[in-house]
C-alpha cells in the first residue's frame, strides 16, 4: 500500500526537472490523495541526518518554466564510489538509506535521472522499495526511450549558438568551432549541427582526422564560402586517439571532458592557414527555462510515473515511444547507453546536405536511405 512517495532528482541538472516535480506532486496529491516527500541533493539526502521536505501543490506553484531543480541534485557523493573506470556503492550506504526511508514513512520512490541515478534506483527496487524512473539528461543517451527530457532545450540553445556563430564567422572569414556536451554520444552535436547548418559535425561515434576536416574547409573555400562552422561533441575522438580531458579525475571525482574544440582550432589553423576560434557552450546547455516540448514531456513523464506506481508496477522507467509514454524495465534502460546509429537516416540526410563527419573514410558513414 503506497501512502507516501519520495521524489529524487539525481545526476547533472537538465531543463524540465522542476516540471517533473510539479507533475508528480499534483498527480500524487490531487488524483491519489498521497503524500510526497522531496529528497534533497539526490540520493545523498537519504544519508546522515537526511535532507527532505514535504511537497504540496502550493510548493510547486509556478515551477513549470523554472530551470534547475528545487530539490538540488548531485552527480558525485557517497552513492558513487569510483575505482578507476568503474563505480559502485558499498552495501552499508544502502542499509542506512533504507532505514531512513522507513523512518520517514516513504513507501515508494520516483527517481528522475540519467543512467547513473537510475542504476542506483534499481538497487533500491531490488531491496524492496518500489521505484519508477523518469529519464533525464540533455545528452539523450539513455536506452529504451526515444527522448529524455532536457535534450530538446539543450538542442535549441546549441542551434541558436550556431546561428550566432554563422554571422560572425562569415564577417571575418573564420573557422568557428562550437564544443557542445555529449560525453559518450553525439546527439546534441548531430541534431544541432543539422538544425544550425554546420559544415562539419564531430561525434564520439565517428572517429575523425584533422586532415579530413581541413579538406572540407578547403572545398568550401574553393566554392567561395570563406568561412566554416564545426560543431564537436566534447567526447569526440581523433581516429586512433582518446577523448580530451580538462581534468582526468581521481578516486573521488569523475573525469571532466573538455578541450577538444580548442585542439581542433589549433590544428586547423596550422593545416589551412585560416584563423580558427573555439566556443565552449558548457553549462549554458543545462541552465535556464525548458522549452515547451520539454515542459510537456516532463509533465507527461511525471504524471505517468505516479500512475505506474499506483497500478502496482515497479522497477520500471517511463519512456517515450511513438508519441506515447510506455514503461520499460529499468535494468534494460540502463544496460547500454543509446549511441547515434552511424547507419541512420539522419546521418544520410546530413551527408546529402553536404555535412562532413570528418572521417578518414567518409564513404563508410553514408547512413540508410529508408526514404
Ligand atoms: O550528463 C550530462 C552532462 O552534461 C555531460 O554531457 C557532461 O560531460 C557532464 O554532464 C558534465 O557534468 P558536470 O556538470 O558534473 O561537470
Amino acid at each position: 500500500m503506497i501512502r507516501t512517495i519520495g521524489l529524487i532528482t539525481g545526476g547533472g541538472d537538465a531543463p524540465g526537472l522542476n516540471a517533473v516535480i510539479r507533475a508528480v506532486v499534483k498527480t500524487a496529491v490531487s488524483e491519489y490523495g498521497l503524500r510526497v516527500v522531496g529528497i534533497e541533493d539526490g540520493f545523498e539526502g537519504l544519508l546522515g541526518e537526511t535532507h527532505t521536505r514535504p511537497l504540496t501543490p502550493a510548493d510547486v506553484r509556478g515551477l513549470l518554466p523554472r530551470g534547475g531543480t528545487i530539490l538540488g541534485t548531485r552527480n558525485r557523493g557517497q552513492f558513487v564510489v569510483r575505482t578507476g573506470e568503474t563505480s559502485s556503492t558499498p552495501d552499508e550506504i544502502y542499509r542506512v538509506a533504507l532505514a531512513n526511508l522507513k523512518r520517514l514513512d516513504i513507501d515508494a520512490l520516483v527517481v528522475v535521472g540519467g543512467e547513473g541515478s537510475l542504476g542506483i534506483a534499481i538497487e533500491f527496487d531490488k531491496r524492496g522499495i518500489p521505484v519508477v524512473g523518469v529519464p533525464k539528461t540533455i545528452d539523450n543517451d539513455l536506452g529504451c526511450t526515444e527522448l529524455t527530457f532536457g535534450f530538446t532545450t539543450a538542442l535549441d540553445i546549441a542551434t541558436e549558438a550556431l546561428d550566432r556563430l554563422h554571422t560572425t564567422a562569415a564577417s571575418h572569414d573564420r573557422v568557428m568551432i562550437l564544443e557542445v556536451m555529449g560525453r559518450h554520444t553525439g546527439w546534441i552535436a548531430l541534431h544541432s549541427g543539422i538544425a544550425g547548418g554546420a559544415d562539419v559535425i564531430l561525434i564520439p561515434e565517428i572517429p575523425f582526422t584533422m586532415e579530413s576536416i581541413a579538406q572540407k574547409i578547403h572545398e568550401r573555400d574553393l566554392c567561395d564560402s570563406q568561412f566554416s562552422i564545426i560543431v564537436v561533441a566534447e567526447g569526440a575522438k581523433e581516429a586512433g586517439g582518446l577523448e580530451v580531458y580538462q581534468d582526468p579525475g581521481d578516486r573521488a571525482h569523475a573525469p571532466r571532458l573538455g578541450g577538444i574544440g580548442n585542439r581542433i582550432a589549433q590544428e586547423i589553423e596550422g593545416l589551412t592557414g585560416k584563423e580558427a576560434r573555439c566556443v565552449v557552450l558548457g553549462h549554458l546547455q543545462r541552465g535556464g527555462t525548458p522549452n515547451s516540448f520539454d515542459r510537456l514531456l516532463a509533465t507527461n513523464y511525471g504524471s505517468c510515473a505516479v500512475r505506474v506506481l499506483m497500478r502496482g508496477e515497479h522497477g520500471k522507467m517511463v519512456a517515450l515511444h511513438a508519441a506515447d509514454i510506455i514503461t520499460v524495465p529499468l535494468a534494460r534502460a540502463c544496460a547500454n547507453i543509446k549511441t547515434v546509429p552511424t547507419d541512420s537516416q539522419l546521418i544520410r540526410t546530413a551527408r546529402d546536405v553536404g555535412i562532413s563527419f570528418g572521417a578518414a573514410d567518409e564513404a563508410k558513414y553514408h547512413g540508410q536511405e529508408i526514404c
